[in-house]
């Protein structure tokens, strides 16, 4: 297996950039856009490695790349736990390692799941606690897919009306609601193998070919401390949730960085987007995390990575962050090297530019205030509504 691969759909400028990065290196392996012609069950390919770019669009690559990890390919990002992961996981997840993120709160989806009835959902109250949730979030607040990406119907609401009035054209997604943060800097950071961080200034605020064009705010020692900070959530992050290929966002409020978005294993990297200077950066960053892993996979086991959070689950030390294989990688741990050295992360290098003006944020449609009770989100009858709080819950009122 004398080969990397990159397997990817729309993409124009960075997989070819990156096979060329590969290719001259001369790391012994060659780089390629993947070919499949077909996918036998249990079949290995020819790859040490895939670069995934595509399988969240595409659940045929999903399960073309499971069946090669199988076989040994290591494939990043790990695709088991790409499909179990999401959202409003990622956000309870941080608070439990210790990452600030929003306030953020699930909703059922407006519509009924396909093939349910109201008898499916006789377990959610009716109403819900609408006060507490609101109380809880506050307004403005945002409102996203609690498993979504490319900001695809991402809201920001005002009220309680809005809210409800916004979520009847979210269909049957399953959103959560978010407290907004009010921030002076906002952060999009690359993050490879689970040890490399690029931290660059953001303004989403911006038209999308502008984002990039920001430069931060916070200076002298309370700017090398926000960054310090940065960089340690974004490792944190990324070794709890097993990442190896992953870009996390960070709003900052009052100096401290608040984990937005951070679930994006194809992080945007067309060089039309984050420019030439972060272009290079993640190029150079991915051909290295990948000959890496071409170099350290063990024919004949699986070489995919696993986050602590999945690691601690199994009683895996936490040092060990490699590959783990099947049941023989449980027992015996120890054979494993750590590829994760947070303490040894090179420089991070931070992008400053002039910044542009300045244009609206996302769906920002205002409306009247009627906060009154909504027709319920699923059609169930009437349950046994929970209508306090649980002991330990944060909505309880003080
Ligand atoms: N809680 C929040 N507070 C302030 N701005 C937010 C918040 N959530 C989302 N946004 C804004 O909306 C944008 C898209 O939301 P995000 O969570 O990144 O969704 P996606 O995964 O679709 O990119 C963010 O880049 C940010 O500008
Ligand atoms: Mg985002």
């Amino acid at each position: 297996m004398k080969k990397i691969g990159i397997l990817f759909g729309m993409e124009n400028t960075f997989p070819n950039a990156f096979i060329e990065r590969v290719n001259s290196k001369n790391s012994g392996f060659i780089a390629e856009a993947v070919s499949i012609d077909k996918v036998v069950q249990a079949d290995p390919t020819e790859y040490a490695v895939i670069i995934d770019r595509i399988s969240q669009d595409v659940p045929f690559y999903r399960a073309f790349l499971k069946n090669a990890a199988l076989s040994g390919t290591a494939v990043i990002n790990n695709p088991f736990w790409w499909s179990a992961d999401e959202k409003f996981f990622n956000n309870a997840l941080a608070e439990k390692i210790g990452v600030p993120v929003p306030k953020t709160v699930l909703l059922p989806s407006k519509v009924r799941p396909e093939n349910t009835s109201e008898t499916s959902f006789r377990n959610l109250a009716f109403p819900m606690a609408w006060e507490e949730i609101f109380q809880y979030i506050g307004f403005p607040a945002y409102m996203k897919p609690h498993d979504g990406g490319g900001w695809k119907s991402v809201y920001k609401v005002v009220n309680p009306h809005d809210m409800w009035h916004k979520h009847e054209e979210t269909g049957q997604l399953v959103m959560m609601l978010q407290e907004e943060i009010e921030f002076t800097d906002y952060f999009r950071c690359y993050c490879t193998g689970q040890k490399e961080v690029l931290i660059m200034p953001y303004e989403p605020r911006n038209p999308h070919h502008l984002r990039y064009a920001a430069e931060m705010k916070a200076t002298g020692e309370a700017g090398e401390k926000l960054l310090e900070t940065i960089k340690d959530y974004t490792l944190r992050l990324n070794i709890a949730l097993g990442y190896d290929f992953n870009t996390v966002e960070f709003a900052v409020r009052d100096g401290i960085p608040i984990a937005i978005d951070f679930c994006n294993p194809a992080p945007d990297a067309d060089i039309y987007s984050v420019g030439r200077d972060n272009f290079e950066w993640v190029v150079e960053a991915a051909a290295n995390m990948a000959i890496e892993r071409a170099q350290r996979a063990i024919p004949g086991q699986t070489n995919l990575t696993w986050g602590t959070f999945v690691k601690d689950a199994l009683g895996i030390p936490a040092a060990t962050n490699a590959a783990i294989t099947s049941s023989a990688a449980i027992e015996t741990p120890a054979v494993f090297e750590p590829i994760v050295a947070p303490a040894a992360a090179k420089e991070v290098k931070v992008k400053t530019v002039t910044p542009k003006k300045t244009s609206k944020l996302v769906e920002d449609k205002g409306a009247e205030p009627v906060p009154s009770e909504p027709e319920p989100k699923i059609p169930t009858k009437k349950a046994a509504a929970t209508k306090f709080p649980a002991a330990n819950s944060k909505l309880k009122k003080p």
